[in-house]
C-alpha cells in the first residue's frame, strides 16, 4: 500500500484545497492529511486564520479524499510522522517548491500544481476591507509598527501624521509613506484606524480627536494620564462604535496570556505575590530622560508591570505606594510601585536610570512562576517548586517583536470578532490609568488637572 501524507492550514476551504487533496490522494492508496493547529500557524506567522482548526478538519474530511486526519503542532513534525505512519510520498502545492527537498531522505517528495488565482490569504482579505491604518508620531516605534503589520493579513499602512516637518519629511522618504504635517483632519480622512505613537502627553487628545471622528484607535501607553480620562475615552469610542485598544504589547503576546493561566490553573497554588521589573537604560538625550513631566521610567514602562499585577489580582486594591528616585530635573529615573490587594501583594520595578533585573516572579502557596528577561514578550517562563530539581520549562512561541499580535487583535476586532477583548479590557486599562494618576501627583506635587 502506498501511503501519502500533505499538510496545510485549509483556512476558508477553496477549490485549490480540493483540488491538492484529490491529486495527492491520487498519488497512493492511503491519504493522510495533517491540518495544523493555531498556535502551529501563529509561530509561522499566520495570525489571522480564520475557521478554528475542527471547521478546518470537517472542511478537509468532507472533501472524502483523507483516509487519516492529523493534527500538526510543531516543527519537525513532518519527519516524525513520516517515519511513524510509514508514509512513501510527502506532496504540497508548488508554492513550496524546493522547501521541502530535506525530506527525500525519507521518501519521495512531490510538488504538485498550484491552482492559480485563489488562496485563503485572498480570501480572508475579501470577507473585509483591508484596514487602512494612519500612524500618529514617526518617532523610534513607527518603523517597527510598520514593519511588524506586514504579518497581519488585512491591514495596510496608508500614511502617517506628524506635525514636526522635519522628523515627518524624513520619515517619508525612509518608508516612501505619505506623511501629513498640517491639517490632522485631512490626515484622518485617509484612513479606517490610527495607531497612536506620539510623545505620552498627546496620546489622550489624538485619541479623543480621532474617536470623535469614527476611527478606531489603537494607542500607545499611557493612553491617558487620569482614571477619568481613561473612562471617558472608553465612553466615547462605545458611543462612536469603534474600537479602542491601549497597546500593552505584552497582553497581546501568546506566551504572557498562557502564563497567566499556567499561574491561575491552580498549579503554583493560592496567588500571593507578584514582583514585576523592567528597566532599559536610555540615552541621556531622549525623550524619556530629558522631558521631566512626561517622560520618565514609569509612563515608560509602568503599564508593563502593572499588567501581571491587575490580571492576577484585579482592578481593586487596599493600598498603593509609589515612590521614585529623581533626577536633578525631577524626572524618575526609576520607580518603585508597591500595591496591597485583599489577598495578595505585588511590586513593580521600573529604570531608565537604573539597571535591575529584569524578572517576573509569581509566588503562590505551593510553588512560584519565574519569568526571566524579556518576560514582557514571554518566550520562555519556568514553574519551580520546594523540590530545587522539580522544574517545568515553558516555551511559548513568538515571533518577531511582539507588535504583530497587538496589530491582529486590533484587526480582528474592528472585523467585528464576538470575542469579548478578555487580553487587555477596557476596565484594565482604566485601572492602570488609576494608578498612573496617583504616580503623576506624587511626581509632580499636584493634583491632575489634565486628562
Ligand atoms: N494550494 C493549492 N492551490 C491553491 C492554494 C493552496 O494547491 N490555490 C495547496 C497548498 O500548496 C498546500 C495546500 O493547498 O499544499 C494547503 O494550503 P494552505 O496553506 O492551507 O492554503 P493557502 O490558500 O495557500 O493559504 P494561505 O493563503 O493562508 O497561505
Amino acid at each position: 500500500m502506498k501511503k501519502v501524507i500533505t499538510y496545510g492550514t485549509y483556512d476558508l476551504f477553496h477549490e485549490g484545497h480540493y483540488r491538492l487533496l484529490q491529486r495527492a490522494k491520487e498519488l497512493g492508496d492511503y491519504l493522510i492529511v495533517g491540518v495544523t493547529t493555531e498556535h502551529f500557524d501563529e509561530a509561522r506567522g499566520k495570525v489571522n486564520v480564520f475557521d478554528p482548526i475542527m471547521k478546518r478538519i470537517e472542511n478537509v474530511k468532507k472533501t472524502g479524499f483523507a483516509d487519516e486526519i492529523i493534527v500538526e503542532d510543531h516543527d519537525g513534525q513532518k519527519v516524525e510522522d513520516i517515519q511513524k505512519y510509514g508514509v512513501d510520498i510527502f506532496t504540497v502545492g508548488s508554492d513550496w517548491t524546493g522547501h521541502f527537498d530535506y525530506l527525500n531522505q525519507f521518501c519521495k517528495v512531490v510538488y504538485l500544481e498550484r491552482t492559480p488565482d485563489i488562496s485563503s490569504t485572498e480570501l480572508r482579505a475579501g470577507r473585509y476591507q483591508i484596514v487602512r491604518i494612519g500612524i500618529i508620531g514617526t518617532g523610534r516605534i513607527a518603523p517597527r509598527f510598520l514593519s511588524e503589520a506586514k504579518y497581519v493579513s488585512g491591514v495596510n499602512i496608508d500614511c502617517a501624521y506628524n506635525p514636526e516637518k522635519d522628523s515627518a519629511e524624513a520619515f517619508s522618504k525612509k518608508t516612501e509613506l505619505p506623511v501629513y504635517s498640517e491639517n490632522f483632519d485631512e490626515f484622518l480622512n485617509e484612513v479606517d484606524a490610527v495607531y497612536i505613537a506620539s510623545p505620552n502627553e498627546t496620546h489622550y487628545d489624538y485619541a479623543k480627536k480621532a474617536i470623535e471622528s469614527g476611527k478606531h484607535v489603537l494607542s500607545e501607553k499611557p493612553l491617558s494620564f487620569t482614571k477619568a480620562g481613561a473612562e471617558s475615552l472608553y465612553r466615547l469610542a462605545e458611543e462612536h462604535q469603534v474600537v479602542l485598544m491601549e497597546a500593552v504589547k505584552t497582553a497581546y503576546c501568546p506566551g504572557f496570556q498562557q502564563m497567566i493561566n499556567v499561574a491561575e490553573s491552580g498549579k503554583i497554588g493560592k496567588i500571593c505575590d507578584v514582583e514585576a521589573c523592567f528597566t532599559r537604560l536610555a540615552n541621556p538625550n531622549s525623550r524619556e530622560v530629558k522631558d521631566a513631566k512626561y517622560g520618565g521610567s514609569f509612563l515608560e514602562f509602568g503599564s508593563y508591570v502593572m499588567l501581571p499585577m491587575i490580571k492576577l489580582f484585579g482592578k481593586e486594591y487596599e493600598k498603593i505606594e509609589v515612590d521614585s528616585i529623581l533626577d536633578e530635573n525631577g524626572n524618575d529615573i526609576y520607580t518603585k510601585l508597591t500595591v496591597r490587594y485583599k489577598d495578595g501583594m505585588a511590586t513593580g520595578k521600573v529604570g531608565v536610570g537604573v539597571k535591575s533585573e529584569g524578572n517576573l516572579i509569581i509566588s503562590g502557596t505551593k510553588g512560584y512562576i519565574l519569568a526571566p528577561s524579556p518576560w514582557w514578550l514571554t518566550k520562555y517562563f519556568e514553574v519551580r517548586y520546594e523540590n530545587p530539581n522539580d522544574i517545568e520549562e515553558f516555551r511559548p512561541r513568538f515571533m518577531g517583536d511582539g507588535l504583530r499580535y497587538e496589530i491582529s487583535e486590533f484587526v480582528q476586532k474592528i472585523n467585528g470578532s464576538e470575542s469579548p477583548s478578555y487580553k487587555l479590557t477596557a476596565g484594565e486599562a482604566i485601572a492602570m490609568a488609576e494608578i498612573t494618576e496617583k504616580f503623576m501627583e506624587k511626581k509632580l506635587g499636584y493634583k491632575a488637572d489634565w486628562k
